[in-house]
């Protein structure tokens, strides 16, 4: 069952672990075991993080599961550019994807996925990462899906 989108809720839980010290694991996690609590559509939810360029330059950057709440996935490293989570972060755009079985460069988790939702955690021009959810519900995801995630992403850029 789908609950009431209450992002306000979430980014209000988010300040307050924030005022008591929760280190960026923690707030990440709390993002996503909150914005899966809501039920369907959100099945799973991953916060994936860019790793720092380093020597390798700005191709050299991946993305790193930092917290996860739902299945498990064996994508714990995604580069940039590869998959749904790569192509938000190489197009600095969100992705709503309704069937990812029409995704060419899709990178399946598993089986019951029907659609998926990413959603950039950008401080100003700077991509620090992303809010992925994975949905067993087709087309699961509607623009106020999309609008309440993106105030969770946004509180994120504020406060790791
Ligand atoms: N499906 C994603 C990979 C991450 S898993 O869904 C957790 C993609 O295509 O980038």
């Amino acid at each position: 069952m789908s609950g009431p989108l209450e992002p306000d809720k979430i980014v209000r839980a988010l300040r307050a672990a924030h005022l008591h010290d929760a280190s960026r694991v923690e707030l990440l996690q709390l993002a996503c075991d909150r914005l899966r609590r809501l039920g369907a559509p959100f099945t799973s939810v991953y916060a994936y993080m860019l790793r720092d360029p380093g020597a390798g330059g700005a191709e050299a950057r991946e993305l790193v599961l930092e917290a996860f709440s739902g299945r498990e996935t064996e994508h714990t490293r995604i580069a940039v550019g590869q998959g749904v989570c790569g192509t938000a972060v190489a197009t600095g755009e969100d992705q709503n994807v309704p069937d990812v079985a029409v995704i060419g460069n899709y990178l399946a988790c598993n089986l019951e996925t029907k659609s998926e939702l990413v959603v950039l955690i950008r401080r100003g021009e700077t991509t620090l990462g992303q809010l992925d959810i994975d949905s067993d519900v087709p087309a699961g995801f509607s623009e106020a899906h999309h609008t309440a995630v993106k105030q969770v992403a946004d509180a994120l850029a504020v406060l790791l």
